[in-house]
């Protein structure tokens, strides 16, 4: 089409929804593909770009090389989504049938007039929507069949054909902790080179303050020789959803935007409309892109905040999980679950984007960098409770066999980015255990160049048999149905189990004569 940017906010929708509009979306990872299959679901044309020729042929060729749930399915299917939030990830909890679950963990939720309060067992639900976790696969295959869907690595040729550009490329730190822009420079210069008037380009990677007007602007500028603003329109909207809610929260999850006028933000908003959560429009990008580091440092400091409770409960012989649940009765406290870790993409870089050029103005943070020493810290706790268990069980760890239960860095994914699950095997290894690892959804092929002479498998009976020590280290769904009786049988006697995930009641494992440790366990 001849224009986008200028175009009124219902004529970007209908333009959206009848296919008029070509839509280049520029990074195809975690948020990037998603998305590319969503939009292309309400109509648009969209082409995929990344540097990787493996994920454009794979798309190509119909696949999506991501796992995301269909959570957004049982919607359709009627479930619906309540004003209460999980306490312990603080989605929105779905009602479905005669289930109130978090679609995050699985667990169900009761709901009372003191707010949601979790119970120990998983949604039956969530495991049907966790066995059927097909649907982007079926989403891109769908688009890519309908034409509306293809993949680039040529991103200067697919901007020439495009009226709108999405950046969603890798926004990641160098090896001094430092933001490292160059896919954010790399991405806005062959944009740059293909860029048409009145095309709109909107910035959806978390980045630093200032770089949606301080790197990409001038980068756009001078490759394309137009103006930002004038001749097109240039919005940061960061990007907020869950990994592996993704299909949910594109659609539910409220948005921000900035444009460098009103009318860039304001022509982001539009397009966004086509989904049904609302687009709060604000003044500038810094806005935006300093309020998604909020976001996720908020996240970090509370999980640091509940891992130093943890570990004082530990010593002052208090279960944190009843004292937080206890505590999250009152509306004004939001504490989250403490844990092994804090892992995945984002959480453990998104403070060094907002430190770093914090010290560069000459302001030095301490409490968002000793939250992450502190959540950084906890791969140690967790093998610090393990020799606890060697200790009180009489054996050496030198020469014992440690099953490690998850390796992904949370719940029902097998993302291993920054998984806590390395130091803790590494911190095993080192002390000289033999390490067998289980998880339903890690990629082995990836786990082996991070750790090799790791043994791999999917089934947990294989993982714990003659095992000393046992550890849950992720919550999967599955570790909710496993009862220390069964696990107790098959490992080599005396056995311990360590939950850093707060899966398994203390008794259950002392009733079969195993040592127990568990994060923040301190009964
Ligand atoms: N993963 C999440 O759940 C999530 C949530 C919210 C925000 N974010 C933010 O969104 C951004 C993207 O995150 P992600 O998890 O999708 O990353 P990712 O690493 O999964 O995907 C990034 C993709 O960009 C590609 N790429 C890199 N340089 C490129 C270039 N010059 N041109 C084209 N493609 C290029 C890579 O090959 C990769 O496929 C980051 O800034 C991240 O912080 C991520």
């Amino acid at each position: 089409m001849d224009k986008i940017y200028g175009l009124q906010h219902d004529e970007i929708v209908k333009a959206v929804r009848s296919g008029d509009v070509t839509i280049s979306i520029v990074g195809l990872g975690y948020v990037g593909l998603p998305l590319s299959a969503l939009f292309a679901a309400e109509g648009a044309k969209v082409i995929g770009c990344d540097i990787d020729p493996k994920i454009v042929k794979l798309l190509n060729g119909g696949k999506s090389h991501i796992v995301e749930h269909d959570v957004a399915g049982l919607l359709n299917e009627g479930a619906e989504m309540i004003n209460h939030t999980c306490p312990n990830c603080g989605v929105r909890l779905l009602k479905y049938r005669d289930e109130t679950f978090c679609p995050s963990c699985g667990r169900l939720a009761v709901v009372s007039g003191y707010g949601a309060r979790l119970l120990q067992t998983a949604a039956r639900a969530h495991s049907e929507l966790v066995g059927r976790r097909t649907t982007l696969d079926s989403l891109v295959q769908r688009a890519v069949k309908a034409g509306r869907l293809h993949a680039t690595t040529d991103t200067t040729g697919a901007v020439k054909k495009s009226d709108i550009t999405l950046i969603t490329v890798g926004t990641p730190l160098n090896e001094r902790n430092e933001p490292n822009t160059a896919a954010i420079s790399e991405a806005s210069g062959a944009i740059g080179k293909g860029l048409k008037k009145d095309a709109l380009v909107i910035l959806k990677s978390t980045v630093s303050p200032g770089t949606t007007e301080g790197i990409v602007k001038p980068i756009l500028e001078q490759e394309s020789g137009l103006r930002a603003g004038s001749d097109f329109g240039l919005a940061h909207m960061p990007e907020r959803i869950k990994e592996g809610h993704a299909l949910l929260e594109f659609r539910t999850i409220p948005r921000i935007v900035g444009g460098v006028n009103q009318k860039s933000g304001e022509a982001a908003a539009a397009l966004f409309s086509v989904f049904p959560a609302p687009v709060h429009v604000f003044d500038s990008p810094r806005v935006t892109e300093t309020s998604k580091l909020f976001e996720n440092i908020y996240r970090d400091v509370n999980i640091a905040l509940v891992n130093e409770l943890a570990q004082i409960c530990e010593k002052i012989h208090v279960d944190v999980m009843k004292a937080i649940n206890a505590a999250n009765t009152d509306p004004k406290t939001h504490l989250l679950t403490p844990g092994p870790g804090v892992g995945g993409y984002c959480l453990p870089k998104d403070t060094y984007y907002l430190a770093h050029p914090s010290q560069k103005a000459h302001f030095k943070p301490k409490m968002i960098l000793l939250a992450r020493e502190i959540n950084d810290g906890m791969a140690q706790h967790v093998i610090s409770l393990v020799e606890e268990c060697f200790a009180e069980m009489g054996k050496k760890i030198r020469g014992s066999k440690v099953a490690v239960l998850g390796l992904a860095f949370k719940g029902n994914s097998g993302d291993l980015r920054n998984t806590p699950a390395f130091p803790v095997v590494g911190g095993l290894m080192k002390l000289g255990a033999t390490v067998s690892a289980q998880d339903p959804f890690a990629e082995f092929d990836e786990l082996n160049q991070h750790i090799p002479n790791l043994s791999l498998t999917r089934d947990i009976e294989g993982a714990v048999k003659n095992a000393d020590c046992a550890i849950i280290l992720t919550d999967h769904l599955e570790y909710r149905r496993i009862k220390a009786a069964d696990i107790a049988r098959i490992m080599r006697k005396p056995s311990a189990l360590v939950d850093t995930r707060h899966i398994m009641e203390k008794a259950e494992a002392t009733a079969v004569e195993m040592t127990y440790r568990g994060i923040g366990h301190g009964e």
